[in-house]
């Protein structure tokens, strides 16, 4: 069996009921996490159930489309790639594509479930919620296995929210980030719009394009390559499966 999942963004087709769309995807891939593609048409309203700190985390990654999310207290505008944490079942909130967009919006939704120690982590620290990051906003760090120019920006730092974490990678080929291994990160990448590079895990190479969700488990070697012509742009998502050690607070 393949080491690495795939989702491709072309074997997606969505249907729309009062123009929202969701689609499940990579169902099994990784016990503690679901995924699913939501797409929203110009003018479409999307409010996601809410969930306790005792009942799930979530996670929601914008790679396309403008607009805002809306709660009782604020607004949020979607211009670039940006993710947003909601404090879990506190307030309500709804994303709203805008009416006179001229693409969908298209959001890949992360709902994990909480172990001990996030829930730990959830009530003794973590960061601020809602959590709502733009990436031109992120900070950005470097892996001393990347291509010397390779953008590494920070979205959701990583022990500050409980297992989870994400960050982003941008560069132009030709350009690598090497192999590389994390002995107890899951990690998804979620293909931004232009990503065109190939990805090799353990033995496995796949080329993977804008729209693509790979999901591969901890302890597999990774890194990808990009030729001339193609683009790195994708978003990393990990879930540290047995949480990070030493203090929480
Ligand atoms: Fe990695």
């Amino acid at each position: 069996m393949a080491l690495v999942k795939i989702s491709r963004g072309t074997d997606i087709q969505h249907k729309y009921t009062d123009g929202v769309s969701r689609v499940s995807v990579l169902e099994g891939a990784y016990k503690d996490a679901t995924v699913e593609r939501v797409s929203l048409q110009p003018g479409a309203d999307f409010t996601p159930e809410t969930y306790t700190r005792e009942q799930h985390n979530q996670v929601f990654l914008v790679t396309a489309g403008k607009g805002y999310i809306v709660t009782p207290r604020r607004v949020f505008n979607i211009k670039e790639v940006s993710v947003f944490v909601p404090d879990f079942d506190k307030e309500t909130f709804t994303f709203h594509c805008a009416a006179d967009a001229k693409e969908t919006m298209e959001i890949v939704h992360f709902v994990t479930e909480l172990n001990d120690y996030d829930k730990t982590c959830l009530r003794e620290a973590h960061m601020s919620l809602p959590r709502f990051r733009g990436v031109s906003e992120a900070w950005h760090y470097k892996e001393d296995f990347t291509g010397a120019d390779i953008q590494q920006m920070m979205m959701l730092e990583h022990r500050n929210l409980g297992r989870l974490s994400m960050g982003a990678n941008f560069g132009t080929g030709p350009n690598y980030i090497g192999q590389h291994i994390h002995n107890e990160l899951e990690q998804w990448y979620i293909m931004l719009p232009g990503a065109s590079f190939t990805y090799t895990a353990e033995e496995e190479k796949i080329h993977v394009q804008g729209g693509d969700i790979t999901y591969t488990p901890h302890g597999s070697h990774h890194g990808s390559e990009c030729a001339d012509g193609e683009k790195f742009a994708y978003v990393w998502f990990e879930l540290c499966e047995n949480g990070y050690p030493g203090e929480i607070k």
